[in-house]
């Protein structure tokens, strides 16, 4: 990135991660729109918070009314959400939040580049697969978009008429077969605190 900017010269700060009260980190959901990745990232961020941890949601949809307006659904415009809500993790992380990030970024490589980039940092990273069947998002269907998408109303639908690749080592895989959302944040509580 220096390299690309040879007149932006990096500041450090006063303050060290070492100096701060709380240990940030990154959780990072994926899987199929419709899979459960937002109503775990909700209970996982309130337990948190009742606990003491700064916790905090970055949600694909929700990030896409503001910092990401203007994004569409190309693999090129995916790969840019990715990187920017990446970015705004390791910001978080590093300040001592837990960033919890709900994303359906669907590409592995745009997924990998946003581990390396918080291993590059120092950051922990833990990659979880909401790893609900097609059938079962789209019965489910909460929003209605996979009855538009097969309409024919919603080109590049993740699932239907766009890929989804899913991630052959995430830190933490959940099924809904692993039981209620209760039991999903627990999960997740559980595999944050193992490391
Ligand atoms: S991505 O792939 O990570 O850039 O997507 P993301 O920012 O998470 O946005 C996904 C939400 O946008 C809605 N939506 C679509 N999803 C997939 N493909 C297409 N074409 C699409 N168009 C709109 C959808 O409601 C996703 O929300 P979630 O919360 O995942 O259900």
């Amino acid at each position: 990135e220096t390299q690309n900017e040879p007149n932006i010269v990096w500041h450090s700060g006063a303050v060290t991660r070492e100096h701060r009260k709380t240990k940030g980190s990154t959780l990072w959901f994926t899987g199929l729109s419709g899979s459960g990745k937002s109503s775990v990232a909700v209970e996982v961020e309130r337990r948190l918070v009742a606990s003491g941890l700064p916790a905090y949601i970055l949600d694909g949809d929700n990030l896409r009314h503001g910092l990401n307006a203007g994004l569409g659904f190309s693999p090129e415009d995916r790969q840019e959400n990715v990187r920017r809500v990446a970015e705004v993790a390791k910001l978080m992380a590093d300040a001592g939040v837990v960033a919890i990030v709900s994303l359906v970024s669907p590409y592995r490589e745009h997924r990998d580049a946003a581990r390396a980039g918080h291993e590059a940092d120092g950051l922990p990273f833990f990659e979880i697969f909401m790893d609900t069947p097609l059938e079962e998002c789209e019965a489910r269907d909460p929003k209605g978009l996979y009855a538009k998408a097969r309409a024919g109303e919603i080109p590049e639908f993740t699932g239907v008429s766009a890929p989804y690749e899913a991630p052959q080592r995430p830190d933490l895989l959940l099924r809904p077969s692993d039981g209620d959302v209760d039991a999903l944040a627990t999960l997740v509580i559980e595999r944050m605190q193992r490391d």
